[in-house]
């Protein structure tokens, strides 16, 4: 492809042709590796994502750069999304590095504090080219430094997604629906009466957050409803350590990163497939150019 890319035209794609995009969040240069493998060998378009706190860990030049040189080298489209934010200024810098996408969350605030924030972001990020995601209801559990408790967590109100979008002009939307990011204790419980009511009202494509553990036929039928993105980190990053700690486990004394560190990319690559697989995006690269 050559570049990174906006998520928006791959999202719009999605919604129309009814299939799902994955969103991986990556934490190493591995973990990007490996999602861009399991996309490339699979003609998958791509979206990497990374939150606040990887950001602050690696510099988010670094991390464009590594995005960056996937794009140029791989056949199918990548974009680089910012997950989670609420810091304007942070936000700001990752788009003047070179993120494609990113999520203003405001979904702590009360629904007008939530647009104002929103519109800020939208002025700024549609000046660049790069896509919007903002957040209605709220989603439950723990994503880096953000941690919802589940008495907290909210479903989003469909006709308050109809308005928002209207009023924001944002060009993705992330609404509550009842999964939460982390491991689920039971079965997730998704409201998907209110998901179907939302994409009625709702024309922009949506994304379904808390991607791990989601059985596959609600995966499936989130997708077939409506959800055109998919994020997916605990699992990843679950994934990725146990693949570590195995290696560790058989030979405590190993030294050499490489030895570690492909078997780890290994899993990521699989467990990234799968979810591919889940969410229908396989083989579509073409079909969001
Ligand atoms: P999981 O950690 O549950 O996969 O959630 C990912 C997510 O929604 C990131 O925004």
């Amino acid at each position: 492809m050559g570049h990174l890319i906006s998520s928006t035209s791959m999202l719009q794609a999605a919604r129309e042709q009814d299939f799902g995009i994955t969103a991986f969040n990556v934490h190493t240069l591995e973990m990007l590796q490996a999602v861009v493998e399991a996309a490339e060998d699979t003609n998958t378009p791509l979206i990497l994502q990374t939150t606040v706190g990887t950001v602050k860990h690696l510099g988010p030049e670094y991390i464009v750069a590594a995005a960056q040189t996937a794009a140029k080298q791989a056949s199918v489209p990548i974009a680089l999304h910012l997950d989670h934010c609420t810091d304007y200024e942070l936000l700001v810098q990752c788009i003047r590095a070179g993120y494609t996408s990113v999520m203003i969350d405001a979904s702590m605030y009360p629904y007008e504090e939530n647009v104002r924030r929103t519109q800020e972001v939208v002025k700024v990020a549609l000046a660049a080219g790069v896509n919007i995601e903002a957040e209605l209801g709220k989603v439950g559990g723990v994503e880096d430094d953000i941690v919802v408790e589940e008495e907290d967590a909210r479903l989003a109100v469909p006709e308050e997604c109809a308005a928002f979008v209207e009023v924001t002009g944002v060009p993705t939307l992330a609404p509550a629906i009842g999964t939460a990011h982390g491991i689920y204790k039971g079965e997730p419980k998704i409201a998907f009466d209110r998901l179907e009511q939302i994409y009625k009202q709702v024309g922009v494509p949506l994304v379904l957050h808390g991607g791990s553990g989601i059985p596959e036929e609600q995966v499936k039928r989130c997708v077939k409803q409506g959800m055109a993105k998919m994020n997916v980190a605990t699992e990843l990053r679950i994934a990725f350590s146990n693949a570590i700690k195995d290696v560790f486990t058989a030979n405590p004394n190993e030294n050499d990163p490489r030895k570690y560190m492909v078997p780890a990319k290994h899993a990521v690559k699989e467990l990234a497939i799968r979810k591919m697989e889940m969410a229908g995006c396989i083989g579509k690269a073409n079909a969001v150019r």
